[in-house]
């Protein structure tokens, strides 16, 4: 059984009032959904801020990027250990707008999930097609080089620490869910590709989550799929009331 894991990208809003809030209204409620991992991925210059409002909940978190070196002369950059000595259990990465606006290759998300691993942390791995991609029928291909390109050298018990999030780009901020039948296709595909480059055992362990409008109105029918393990929430994250439906809707 996978569990469900519901993470919330804050991505670049908020301020330090506004975090700490948010904060700890989601950690005053996550001990009420035990079997739901529940994750917020706030501005890295808050999370000191939200671990001090998540001790001593279940509540998790993690940061949205980080840099794969271990220290030295990389301006504005940081590193595994400064997550890890922030208290981090994750860190997003491959996310579609580090992809397309800030230009992260496969090759870059790549060498971030070999040093997450090596530290410790929980990698969230974001994949997905534009809608061009959609509309010419390569978002298999897509996903499968996204897969390979940023998941590349992983043993099989190294690949079972990390989980896959399925984030169509356009779908992202846009209102525009995908169908439940849409996600579970490529979902079913991603499964197919763990089969394939790993085994069954892998197959069956990885979370794969759902990315892109998801909303506490439209996330239980998201989650009854199959291969749906969870969500990567981002507007509707920000929201404490709308962001505890969602996880409501992944507790059984
Ligand atoms: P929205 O939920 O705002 O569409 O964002 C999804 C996302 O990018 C989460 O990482």
């Amino acid at each position: 059984m996978r569990r469900p894991f519901i993470a919330g990208n804050w991505k670049m809003n908020l301020d330090r009032a506004a975090v700490v809030e948010l904060a700890k209204a989601l950690a005053e409620k996550a001990a009420s959904f035990a079997d739901v991992e529940i994750a917020v991925f706030p501005p890295s210059v808050y999370i000191d801020a939200v671990r001090e409002a998540a001790a001593g909940t279940p509540l998790g978190y993690g940061a949205q990027n980080f840099y794969h070196e271990a220290n030295g002369a990389f301006t504005g950059e940081i590193s595994a250990a400064m997550l890890l000595d922030l208290g981090c259990d994750y860190v997003i990465l491959g996310h579609s707008e580090r992809r397309h606006i800030l230009g992260e290759t496969d090759a870059d998300v790549n060498k971030k999930v070999h040093a997450a691993l090596a530290a410790g942390l929980v990698p969230i791995v974001c994949v997905g097609e534009l809608l061009s991609e959609r509309e010419a029928g390569q978002t298999n291909e897509v996903i499968r080089a996204q897969f390979d390109g940023s998941l590349a050298g992983l043993s099989a018990e190294q690949m079972t620490g990390v989980v896959i999030a399925y984030e169509p780009v356009w779908a992202i901020g846009t209102g525009r869910v995908a169908t439940p039948e849409q996600a579970e296709e490529v979902h079913r595909e991603l499964r197919k590709l763990l089969t394939d480059r790993y085994n069954g055992h892998v197959a069956e362990s990885v979370r794969i989550q759902y990315g892109g409008s998801v909303k506490a109105s439209n996330a239980a029918e998201l989650l009854a799929k199959e291969n749906v393990d969870g969500a990567l929430v981002g507007g509707a994250s920000l929201k404490a009331d709308e962001f505890l439906g969602i996880v409501a809707a992944a507790h059984r």
